[in-house]
């Protein structure tokens, strides 16, 4: 197989070959903010959505767009087109660069350092799909700032750990007695005949199939309410969910040991995702964004 291309600082080149400085602040001090584009039949998934979620982090770090609107279109789609197009996944990220000195404080003049790659994005397994995955709840000891996609994610890694060392497939994260997400994903329960997701605020990631599929329940008349979602709440749903750009929507069968509802997943979820998977196949034909 060709080796992956990958950009970096203006250049298109083997992934593998593709090197930056120990000086560079996302490497001494994880200075910067990612995004994580699916790309569909060689379209990049709702691309204007997660270019405005990276000029936000952008803006939240300090941390001025290197790149104009067009330009960053232009790249990732040269960089898909590199790639073979088809089904892809885009990583991006922008850090702070490299600075001559090791130093905490932002440094006068610095060049960012602009990345972007591509893996494989294969579609999530049927069985998986069918069979649900299993979580654990962990206690949210992350920072206040979780609405930023900042590159920092060792809080996440080690909770996404702690559920693997428990035999889940992925944390709930619980702070203050509520369930805000995952440890790589966002969260939704279905309770009282109606799908809940927790508001956006600074202690969650806006996440972009989180709006989709508020979008596409919203269109389809299902009834859905923004809220806070209590422990108590989450261990008595219906069903339970989890959605992310590489995993779509993922039905939740057991949480820390216990069935979800009746273990299996969801008519709710199905529903959801068959919609889901109908407007995924659009973008794949090149019909809609
Ligand atoms: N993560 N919450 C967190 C903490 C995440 O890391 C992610 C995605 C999401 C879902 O966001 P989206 O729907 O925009 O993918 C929610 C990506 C996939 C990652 O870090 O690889």
């Amino acid at each position: 197989m060709n080796p992956r291309i990958c950009y970096l600082n203006g250049a298109y080149l083997p992934a593998d070959e593709a090197k930056i400085s120990v000086m560079d602040r996302g490497f001494l001090f994880g200075d910067g903010v990612y995004e994580v584009i699916p790309v569909y039949g060689g379209s990049l998934f709702r691309l204007a959505e997660h270019l405005d979620r990276l000029e936000r982090s952008l803006e939240l770090i300090k941390l001025e767009n290197p790149l104009a609107r067009e330009r960053w279109s232009e790249l990732l789609e040269d960089l898909v087109a590199r790639n073979g197009s088809g089904d892809q996944s885009v990583y991006l990220q922008v850090t702070r660069g490299a600075a001559p000195k090791r130093e905490h404080n932002f440094p006068k003049t610095v060049t960012p350092t602009v990345l972007a790659m591509s893996n494989p994005l294969p579609a999530p397994d049927p069985q998986l799909l069918e069979q649900g995955i299993q979580v654990a709840s962990v206690e949210d000891v992350r920072w206040q700032y979780c609405h930023i996609k900042a590159i920092t994610l060792l809080p996440n890694a080690l909770l996404k750990q702690q559920a693997r060392d428990a035999g889940a497939d992925e944390a709930i994260l619980i702070r203050d007695g509520n369930a805000t997400e995952g440890s790589a994903s966002n969260l939704f329960i279905v309770a009282d005949d109606k799908l809940i997701t927790p508001p956006k605020s600074n202690l969650l990631l806006p996440g972009i199939t989180r709006d989709l599929v508020v979008e596409l329940a919203l269109a389809n008349d299902i009834p859905f309410e923004e809220r806070d979602i209590a422990e108590a709440e989450l261990r008595s749903a219906r069903e339970i969910w989890v959605t992310s750009s590489t995993r779509e929507i993922m039905p939740v069968v057991n949480l820390d040991g216990q069935p979800v509802g009746d273990g299996k997943a969801g008519d709710w979820w199905r529903r959801l995702h068959a919609i889901y998977s109908h407007y995924k196949a659009a973008v794949s034909r090149g019909e809609r964004h």
